[in-house]
């Protein structure tokens, strides 16, 4: 497609890291529900053999943390909140059936992908402390007993949630055609951007000098 009628969304940096950081997030999620029942035991094999998963499961955690921490750094300005985004909530059925006819005021992010963004954010913060406390052989030896059996209890309802919400992200990003190319080439259709993120758009055309690759 004519890259002139295209807008960049996300930079081939932050594209590689989510992409990056989502392998080793089903990686890590899928073993750490290996040990939820046994009859899930199997989904270890992510990691060749169920040693393996044991070992390297905290340490591909610790990746998935300093990936979404480089998309912090990144995203955050983009996910703060701000009084427009009042609007999408007071509209937010009809953003769910898909009528976008009222001017949103949605910037880069809607309200709905901040409050992921920061439920992200805050559990996986909560799986690495947690984590650190729980981590046989470095350093849960340093925490008492009652300790690691709270880390426990924390780290495995953390983990729930946060690939609950990542069900849930997923899904929304399939559902909104055109968000996955987004950020699969990190481009998107102009007409992508003003039905989606209405003050976004505006935001960069006014900005524009009509290169067409301006965030
Ligand atoms: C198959 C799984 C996934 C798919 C299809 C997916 C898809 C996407 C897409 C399309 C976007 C861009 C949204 C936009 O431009 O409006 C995005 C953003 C993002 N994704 Fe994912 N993603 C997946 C898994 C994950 C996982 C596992 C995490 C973290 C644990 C994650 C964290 C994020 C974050 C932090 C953003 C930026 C959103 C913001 O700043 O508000 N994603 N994802």
């Amino acid at each position: 497609m004519n890259k002139d009628k295209l807008i960049l969304r996300t930079r081939f940096i932050e594209r590689a890291s989510h992409w990056v950081m989502v392998l080793c997030f089903l990686a890590v999620a899928l073993s750490g529900l290996s040990w939820f029942f046994p009859s899930l035991n199997g989904l270890n094999a992510v990691f060749g053999t169920p040693q393996l998963a044991r070992i390297l499961h905290p340490f591909f955690g610790v990746v998935v943390f300093l990936l979404l921490a480089f998309l912090f750094v990144r995203f955050v300005k983009y996910n703060l909140p701000e009084r427009e985004d009042l609007a999408w909530f007071r509209n937010v059925r009809q953003v769910l059936a898909g009528e976008h006819e009222p001017a949103l005021q949605i910037g880069k992010y809607n309200a709905g992908q901040k409050i992921l963004f920061w439920g992200i954010m805050g559990l996986i913060s909560v799986l690495l402390v947690s984590g650190v406390v729980i981590w046989r052989p470095y350093f849960a030896p340093w925490f008492s007993i009652p300790s690691i059996r709270i880390g426990l209890l924390v780290h495995a309802i953390a983990g729930i949630c946060l690939i609950l919400l990542i069900i849930g992200h997923a899904y929304l990003a399939f559902w909104v055609k055109g968000s996955i190319r987004g950020m699969v080439t990190g481009y998107v259709s102009r007409s992508w951007a003003k039905t989606h993120h209405d003050r976004w758009y505006r935001q960069i055309s006014n900005k524009q000098s009509g290169s067409g690759k301006q965030q």
